[in-house]
């Protein structure tokens, strides 16, 4: 769906992209993490033309992007910026809608889309005339999540869209994206420094460094990095812990019990680091119920599943 050969971008004397060859595929959510200038948002805007390269090839749809027309791209790939970018002048109704109304949707349409993009991403319909220095940080980026989606593309292209917001919106916030990419298969280039949330998120994980791409695997392997190395540094000596909140305790394939001692508060659909964390209080076993099903966890089930995860 997009392919990178060999890109290089310098700024100046500045190398921000030195040689990046990269493959995503259709569907994929592919997550660019990495220190603070390693070229990031460089590459993000390399792939919608907001930059130009100095040298190699980006292709998209099977084209290279210089054969299109500027406007034509930037129309087929959604965009959030890094810092949100809303027009300050223009209702949060009319930042959403800008690229529909240069499509010539009509009213109605235009309405109805806004209201889905809305209660997509949790916000009151009721926002709609307020202008974007009456919203808070993370109510603003939510306005440019739903900008990007606004033509339904099937790229999208997002600069840490979730930076602004507070740890529990911001879960709740990945988890409806998760959702929402579970349904439509949108091809995403994600970028962002929470490692948590780029576990959670990617299907694969670029870790850059100086320009380049150090790593590039799904979040499990990253678990076999070689600890001495610079990206386990970067990704934390607990990355085996983080790992464990992108899966669900449905995961585990755990027993059904029929005795029990007390019950704990999970489910099926907490995360694995949540039902860790119980058993972190406990002295064996924990239990829990599901649909008045009794589920029974332990350490070993935990141990067991990272194992598994480990060798496939
Ligand atoms: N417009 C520009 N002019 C000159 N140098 C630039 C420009 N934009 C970026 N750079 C430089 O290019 C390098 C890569 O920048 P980039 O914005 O891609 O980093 P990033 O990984 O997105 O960083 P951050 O995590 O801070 O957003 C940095 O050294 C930066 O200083
Ligand atoms: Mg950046």
């Amino acid at each position: 769906m997009i392919q990178l050969r060999n890109v290089t971008k310098k700024y100046d004397k500045q190398e921000a992209l030195r040689g990046i060859d990269l493959n995503i595929n259709e569907g994929e959510c592919i997550v660019l993490i990495g220190p603070s200038g390693c070229g990031k948002s460089s590459l993000l805007k390399s792939i919608n033309r907001m930059i130009d390269i100095d040298s190699g090839e980006i292709r998209v749809f099977n084209q290279s992007i210089e054969s299109y027309r500027v406007e034509e791209l930037r129309r087929k790939i959604g965009y959030c910026i890094q810092g949100v970018g809303l027009f300050p002048h223009l209702s949060v109704k009319e930042n959403i809608a800008i690229v529909l109304r240069v499509l010539k949707w009509k009213e109605e349409d235009i309405d109805q889309r806004v209201n889905e993009l809305l209660s997509m991403t949790e916000l009151p319909l009721s926002y709609i005339n307020k202008r974007p220095h009456e919203l808070s940080g993370g109510e603003a980026q939510r306005v440019g999540v739903c900008r990007a989606l606004a033509t339904n593309p099937s790229i999208l292209l997002m600069d840490e869209p979730f930076g602004a917001l507070d740890p529990l919106t911001r879960e709740k916030v990945q988890l409806a994206f998760k959702e929402i990419q579970k349904k439509l298969h949108k091809t995403v280039v994600f970028v962002t420094h929470d490692v948590e949330e780029a576990i959670l998120l990617a299907d694969r994980i670029a870790l850059m460094q100086e320009g380049k791409i150090l790593h590039l695997d799904t979040p499990n392997k990253f678990m076999n990095l070689d600890k001495n190395e610079y990206g386990s540094d970067f990704l934390g000596k607990d990355y085996s812990l983080r790992l464990l909140k992108r899966f669900t305790l449905a995961d585990l394939n755990l027993k059904e019990v029929r005795s029990f001692n007390s019950l704990v508060n999970l489910s099926l659909g907490s995360s694995v680091k949540d039902g860790l964390s119980y058993c972190l209080n406990a002295e064996q076993s924990i239990y829990f119920n599901d649909n008045n099903h009794i589920y029974e966890l332990s350490y070993n089930d935990i141990y067991n599943f990272m194992q598994r995860i480990n060798h496939e």
